[in-house]
């Protein structure tokens, strides 16, 4: 008998992390490239050691109560809103997650949402796909400055933090909002101005969002904050759709309170608030944040190596939930 460790993985990863999880575990997992149900997620996880599952999957206490004798729940992701962490906690079950790995490839996509919010690239990109375009004009297609403008974080943490050198190369004045401040040597030192999140709002040329999901930041930023914001501002979010009120966002778009968002992720994926497919002042990705091949190789791996450990009965190396070892 294999003294490997058994392990269900939800959906196929990178090509390097499957070596590694069919070399050192009793791999079973979901052999189509689609999310799982819930029901196959149970299934799945009975008799297992290791949880190995995205951000897509829901593993809510009934899916841990399919294996009371299940050793780790490990995501392949930072955030883990998907978990019931309270749950895990309660069965003891360590929670993992893939922290730093993604940090620059996410404040890359965030940057680039910035850009082509600000400059309209996808915008231009749709209209000359129509071979409609009839040549240079002075008043065509004019977004707004992103050199020398200013730039509000909503949340410093990580990401938010590697948004500053991006920003500071376009010399960017970068205001943020955060719910610890840091010291004034720190400020000082990373070149930041503290702000209430409302005066944040008032000030910003752009808005990006890079605060974790949870009970305090759902909806955090909805009808008021952007009727605070300037009309001329853009709004990104590339962390976690339910942190913007949709539906208002949508409201804000139309009416021009705010000129422009980019987001790559949403309250509902894969749906969207259906308006957002016709507005051309918003720039819609798939949720790529962390999608390069090098961040996604790096994210599994890591992913596999907390589930491992895990299974083995070693302390995972990124828990989240260190208060079962207490
Ligand atoms: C991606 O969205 C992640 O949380 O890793």
């Amino acid at each position: 008998m294999s003294d490997k460790p058994k392990i269900f993985l939800t959906r196929e990863l990178p090509p390097e992390t499957m070596a590694i999880l069919r070399e050192q575990s009793e791999l079973t997992m979901n052999p189509e490239d689609r999310y799982l149900t819930k029901r196959e997620i149970i299934e799945g996880v009975a008799g297992v050691d290791g949880l190995l599952c995205l951000l897509t999957d829901t593993i809510d206490d009934e899916i841990l109560a399919a294996n009371p004798a299940l050793k780790v729940v490990s995501n392949f992701a930072v955030g883990f809103n998907n978990i019931d962490v309270e749950a895990a906690t309660v069965r003891k079950i360590p929670v993992t997650n893939t922290p730093g790995v993604l940090t620059d490839t996410t404040a890359d996509m965030a940057f680039a949402l910035l850009l082509d919010a600000a400059r309209r690239v996808s915008e231009g990109d749709r209209f000359v796909r129509t071979q409609a375009w009839q040549g240079w004009g002075p008043l065509q297609f004019l977004g707004s400055d992103v050199s020398n403008a200013t730039l509000g974080l909503v949340g410093l943490g990580r990401i938010g933090r590697a948004m500053l050198p991006r920003a500071h190369g376009f010399s960017m004045k970068v205001l943020y909002w955060n719910r610890t401040r840091l010291t004034e040597q720190e400020e000082a030192s990373l070149n930041v101005t503290y702000c209430e999140l409302d005066d944040l709002l008032k000030e910003s040329d752009f808005v990006s969002v890079h605060v974790a999901l949870n009970e305090t930041t759902r909806h955090l930023l909805g009808a008021r904050e952007f009727a605070l914001m300037k009309p001329q501002a853009c709004l990104v979010n590339s962390a976690r759709g339910p942190v913007v009120d949709e539906k208002a966002l949508v409201t804000a778009l139309q009416s021009g309170t705010i000129a422009g968002a980019g987001l790559d992720v949403y309250e509902q994926e894969p749906l969207l608030e259906p308006e957002l497919y016709e507005l051309d002042n918003v720039v819609i990705a798939p949720h790529l944040g962390s999608g390069t091949i090098g961040t996604r190789t790096k994210m599994g791996n890591m992913a596999a190596e907390n589930c491992l450990a895990a299974c083995h009965g070693q302390l995972p190396p990124n828990l989240v939930n260190p208060q079962i070892y207490a």
